[in-house]
């Protein structure tokens, strides 16, 4: 790749727990991934951001002046979309030739989205010299994917892709963006990252349905309490005013307020080395998921469910927006490889699919390298 001037990097990310509350102000604690979506840039010295891939035969050609026009392209509107909200910044673009090699697997819940996002932006800055804090990258891609791909995201994602750190998730305080990083340490236990390779569509749909029904929650509670987001209702205030809300908006915001609330928890164990009871947060979570969020699924459930049943599992549950992808669970590090087999054959004889399993460690979220 010695013709490129820039390698830049963003991570794919997981979430060890605190699922669909970062749009609700919740504190949340994903973690980026050395699987990662590398851009190659130089300038070419046209007005247009010519892409490639490393795994596609695609070529798409952006015109700078035109980045609002490329919302229907199956691949490079992530590109164009990031660029444009880029530019509108005020930041300034330059023709360049860009080769993406995307290594976070598509749909599977582990944020390619937010890693094209991210990569591209930073490749952008790269090449034009300016040097930008990462928070202010991953602002940018999250408007990309709510106003150009037409999901209205939380900031978890683009957040994590930019400004991971190698070995330690983050603590994210998505009302306030205010991180804090925690070394993850599980004892003789590693987290291990399964897709259920179930093809899930209408994902944005819905996700923007159960955002439009946390926000409703929101707005009857406000009626009674001093809050400015879900996350801040305490799950006592909760219990107390639930009534004023019908079904099923009261068992979204269960979800949220619960939700937020094993957070909290999960970072006591966490930071006490009790593995045991994240474990045991992580199965709650799940179900929470499952029962009042109504985001998981049939394949999703039945490959928790798969995993929840090896002995040497602490807890598994699904990551990300739902609807399919990838779970993660906690597993004895000795049993890591027994544990895939069992699951593997459970879930193919349960529903059909081939179960997957990704290899990765925690990374530092963008990097950017002269070539
Ligand atoms: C997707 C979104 C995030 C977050 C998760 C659910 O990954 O992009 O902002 O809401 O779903 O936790």
């Amino acid at each position: 790749m010695k013709e490129y001037t820039f390698k830049v990097t963003a991570s794919g990310r997981i979430n060890i727990i605190g699922e669909h509350i970062d749009y609700c102000g919740g504190k949340v604690m994903p973690a980026a991934l050395s699987l990662k979506n590398t851009v190659y840039v130089r300038p070419n010295g046209t007005n247009s951001i010519n892409l490639s891939w490393t795994t596609l035969p695609d070529k798409v050609t952006l015109d700078i002046d035109k980045l609002d026009s490329y919302k229907g392209l199956k691949y490079g509107n992530y590109q164009a979309g990031s660029a444009l909200m880029w530019q509108r910044a005020g930041h300034k673009i330059l023709g360049c030739d860009i080769l993406m090699d995307c290594a976070v697997p598509f749909g599977s819940g582990l944020s390619s989205s937010a890693a094209i996002e991210v990569s591209t932006i930073a490749a952008l800055a790269a090449i034009v010299g300016e040097e930008i804090a990462p928070v202010d990258i991953a602002l940018k891609a999250q408007q990309a994917e709510r106003e150009y791909a037409g999901v209205n995201c939380g900031i978890m994602d683009q957040y994590a892709s930019a400004c991971g750190k190698k070995d330690s998730v983050m603590l994210l305080d998505c009302n306030t963006l205010n991180c804090e990083y925690l070394p993850l340490q599980l004892g003789n236990y590693s987290l291990v990252i399964t897709n259920c390779n179930k093809p899930h569509n209408l994902i944005e749909s819905k996700y923007n349905e159960r955002r439009a029904e946390t926000e409703q929650a929101l707005k009857i509670l406000q009626g009674v309490l001093p809050v400015t987001c879900l996350a801040e209702v305490v799950p006592e205030q909760f219990e107390k005013y639930s009534h004023m809300l019908s079904q099923p908006i009261k068992r979204r915001a269960e979800h949220v307020v619960s939700e937020c609330e094993r957070v909290r928890l999960a970072v006591l164990a966490l930071k006490s080395g009790n593995t045991k009871e994240l474990g045991r947060l992580l199965n709650l979570s799940h179900a929470s998921l499952r029962d009042n969020f109504e985001v998981t699924g049939s394949e999703p459930d039945a490959l928790v469910e798969a995993a929840q049943s090896y002995s040497g599992c602490l807890g598994s549950r699904l990551m990300g927006g739902g609807f399919g992808g990838c779970t993660i669970s906690i597993v004895k590090t000795d049993e890591v490889e027994s544990f895939k087999a069992y699951v593997y054959e459970k879930y193919l004889s349960a529903t059909g699919y081939k179960a997957e399993f990704y290899d990765a460690d925690i990374a530092d979220g963008i990097t950017v390298e002269k070539v």
